[in-house]
């Protein structure tokens, strides 16, 4: 069994040469949600759910982007709400956010 039980990463990238990236949506504050409301929930630690902080994960035209491990299941979002419903749906019960799943063609 391995040490979590999903792991997130959230691209934290900023460019400053104009081109796209994760760092123009706000990626912190997704960052903060999601590790606040992981630990709320009781998911966090050993066995459980860790988040955490990426560079490039080279997808920036989707921004902002995180993945999720085991499964590799890639999202972007808008606000909020959309983090919940990925910590409820599939960091807590195992069940893919469809609506909010990244598309295979973008890439950076
Ligand atoms: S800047 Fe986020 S994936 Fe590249």
């Amino acid at each position: 069994m391995s040490y979590y039980q999903r792991h997130v990463f959230f691209c934290l990238n900023q460019r400053t040469n104009g081109e796209a990236s994760c760092g123009d949506h706000d990626p912190q504050g997704a960052f903060d949600h999601c590790k606040s409301r992981v630990k709320q929930l009781g998911l966090a630690g050993k066995g459980g759910v860790r988040v955490n902080k990426a560079g490039c994960l080279d997808r920036c035209a989707g921004g902002p982007v995180a993945v999720v491990y085991p499964e590799a299941v890639w999202y972007s979002w808008v606000d909020q709400s959309d983090i919940d419903e990925i910590v409820e749906r599939h960091l807590r019960d195992g069940e893919v956010v469809e609506r909010l799943v990244l598309p295979e063609s973008v890439g950076r």
